[in-house]
């Protein structure tokens, strides 16, 4: 059987650069996806796993745009091949209180976190359903579950990414394909270690393990997810927060 090609994107950040790479390792033609002002980043990335031994390509698009799309998955279909395992994994934070949060914070969170799931996921399903085999994974968050101070946009974009994760579930249960969440809690990453210090401290202060989560921890679960295993698991929402949220 030729190899399975896993389409990641946001794929050369912090967790998705250690999704990618645990994807290759599981025996998958591996696709990050950037965006147009990384070029130069996203290949130094690339030439670097590639030294490294790892089966990757690059792609970019702007996930937040359906045309950018569009042509982003016919390059991967006609350069790689057709996408099996979609990683939902590109995200961005723009946190602030609601009562001053102005509209573009609103739309650029909703559009690049939640929009982009419908944008990409459009584009690989045909080939999905006529494969009769397919995965896709939602990175949410426990934001997602919990909602959080300062995070109206990106509690109502991660809330709604499962959402589309359940009912799309439902739709495709029947031919092979699994759509599943993954909500991580806090993950020590740059998006993390953004939030201002004292802040940070608290949030620790309050994950009963004692620690921010790890990237390879993330991608462990992803791919689980993504193997011939969990063909039993979807519409799933699966929590990965230290014990920081239970429900
Ligand atoms: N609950 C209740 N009150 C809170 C609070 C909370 N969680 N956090 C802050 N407050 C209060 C403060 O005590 C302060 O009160 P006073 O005005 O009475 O002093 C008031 O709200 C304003 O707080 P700040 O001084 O922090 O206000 P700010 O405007 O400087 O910052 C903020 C606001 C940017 C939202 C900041 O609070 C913050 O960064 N919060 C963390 C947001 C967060 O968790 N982001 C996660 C990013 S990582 C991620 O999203 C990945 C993932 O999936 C987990």
């Amino acid at each position: 059987m030729s190899k399975r090609i896993a389409l990641v994107t946001g794929g050369t950040g912090g967790i998705g650069s250690c999704i990618c790479r645990q994807l290759a390792a599981d025996g998958f033609t591996v696709v990050a996806n950037y965006i147009a002002p990384e070029e130069e980043k996203a290949q130094a990335w690339l030439a670097s796993e590639r030294a490294a031994g790892r089966d990757m390509h690059i792609a970019m698009g702007d996930v937040s745009n359906y045309e950018s799309c569009v042509a982003m998955i016919a390059k991967v279909k006609a350069d790689v091949g057709p996408v099996s395992v979609l990683v939902n994994n590109a995200g961005i934070t723009k946190d602030g209180m609601f009562k001053k949060m102005p509209l573009e914070n609103w739309m650029d969170v909703l559009n690049i976190n939640l929009n982009s799931v419908f944008n990409v996921t459009r584009q690989v399903i045909d080939d999905m359903l006529a494969a009769g085999w397919g995965r896709v994974i939602n990175m949410s968050s426990i934001n997602g579950q919990k909602g959080q101070f300062g995070q109206a946009n990106y509690s109502a974009a991660k809330a709604g990414m499962h959402g589309f994760t359940k009912a799309v579930a439902q739709e495709t249960a029947a031919k092979g394909i699994t759509v599943n969440t993954i909500s991580p809690g806090y993950i020590g990453t740059e998006m993390v270690m953004a939030i201002k210090q004292e802040v940070r401290d608290q949030i620790v202060s309050g994950i009963p393990v004692g620690r921010l989560g790890k990237p390879e921890e993330i991608a462990k679960l992803v791919s689980y997810l993504a193997s011939d295993d969990a063909a039993f698991i979807t519409g799933a929402n699966i929590a990965i927060n230290g014990g920081q949220h239970m429900c």
